[in-house]
């Protein structure tokens, strides 16, 4: 079908009106007026803010505690102060821009339908299987260990590779801090700590997504509500707001902060944690003028790792939350069933 081709493509040509296969059943729809703005007074979501100088300074315990209530609270919060330098975080944002101003014949030589492929170009949120289509094309790179994707990586823009690869490199750095520390904060040893080796060797998506302005934002989603399946995600947007997180009950919008990165719980950490910390459903809304570039860096256990509360966090007064599950069949579970991660999770405890 024509949809396959993606976003960009559909509105290369022109576009007023939404096609009916973006059109989302209304209740699952965000709520706008005719001028772009929320009906509702807006209110987004001031997320904790961790600023890693403090971390790494004496008050590194006071920072740790606001980790863990952020974890528990939200799933979700920002970090400044990262060490990632301005300049890697912008030339990856501009250089994923210029791969999305392509030719679409160049995008789509990296389209497949092969899960497992080095890199993959695509549409909506899993296309082979949604019935209403996402306002979203992706590209997705396997990151590590790094040689050995490297190779298959776009060669176009020219500079796609070494700025790409630099960003990945430097996001698993700041990955391993924060495994670090969310450890600390659930008061495991961040050094001598099996789950945390394994973490390190484990697998590292890059995923960037681009979300071209809409015709009719109202009537669609960018992403559909989701929780992430790893460990961490850590999330790099440009200044274009559109990423909401449930909130009780409530979906609120994340400020996006220049250069912050913003760090959520994945599922995996959620089981990990034996339910402290929440995998917490997000979803993305688009809008009618600015496109919008975001770069999702999803951090998982070793294909072959069993995912378990970790034994530190288990005794007779705090039993396991979850089945142990290991990595390959949680993936296969979630590509045979509707995005509802979260029924997954609530059944296994
Ligand atoms: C996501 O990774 O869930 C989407 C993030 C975003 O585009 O803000
Ligand atoms: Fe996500």
């Amino acid at each position: 079908n024509k949809y396959q081709k993606g976003v960009k493509h559909l509105c290369d040509n022109g576009l007023t009106k939404v096609p009916t296969k973006y059109i989302w059943p209304e209740p699952d729809r965000p709520i706008f007026t005719k001028s772009d703005k929320l009906t509702k007074p807006k209110q987004n979501l001031k997320l904790p803010i961790i600023d890693f100088n403090e971390l790494l300074g004496p008050n590194r315990s006071h920072v740790l505690r606001t980790i863990a209530e952020a974890c528990e609270t939200y799933g979700f919060f920002q970090v400044v102060n990262h060490g990632m330098e301005g300049d890697v975080s912008r030339n990856m944002i501009e250089v994923c821009k210029k791969f999305f101003e392509l030719p679409y014949e160049e995008r789509s030589k990296y389209m497949t339908s092969d899960m497992s492929a080095p890199v993959r170009y695509g549409t909506s949120f899993n296309q082979n299987k949604d019935n209403v289509f996402c306002w979203r094309d992706f590209l997705k790179l396997y990151a590590h260990p790094l040689p050995d994707y490297l190779p298959y990586w776009p060669s176009s823009p020219s500079d796609f590779r070494s700025l790409a690869a630099t960003y990945a490199t430097e996001t698993k750095e700041m990955f391993e801090m924060m495994v670090k520390a969310i450890m600390e904060s659930l008061e495991i040893d961040g050094d001598d700590n099996e789950a945390a080796k394994e973490l390190k060797e484990g697998s590292q998506m890059v995923v960037v997504n681009c979300y071209p302005p809409c015709p009719e934002p109202e009537l669609t989603l960018g992403m559909p509500p989701h929780s992430d399946y790893g460990f961490l995600t850590l999330l790099l947007q440009d200044d274009v707001e559109g990423l909401q997180i449930l909130y009780r009950d409530e979906w609120v919008t994340i400020d996006p902060i220049p250069g912050s990165f913003v760090i959520n719980v994945g599922d995996h950490l959620e089981i990990f944690s034996n339910g402290r910390y929440k995998s917490v459903l997000h979803r993305v809304l688009v809008n009618s003028t600015k496109p919008r570039i975001s770069v999702a860096s999803l951090h998982s256990f070793p294909l072959t790792s069993v995912v378990k509360p970790s034994p530190k966090l288990i005794d007779e007064h705090n039993p396991s939350q979850y089945m142990d599950t290991d990595f390959a069949t949680f993936l296969q579970y979630i590509s045979t069933r509707e995005p509802k991660w979260k029924n997954f999770l609530e059944s296994r405890k």
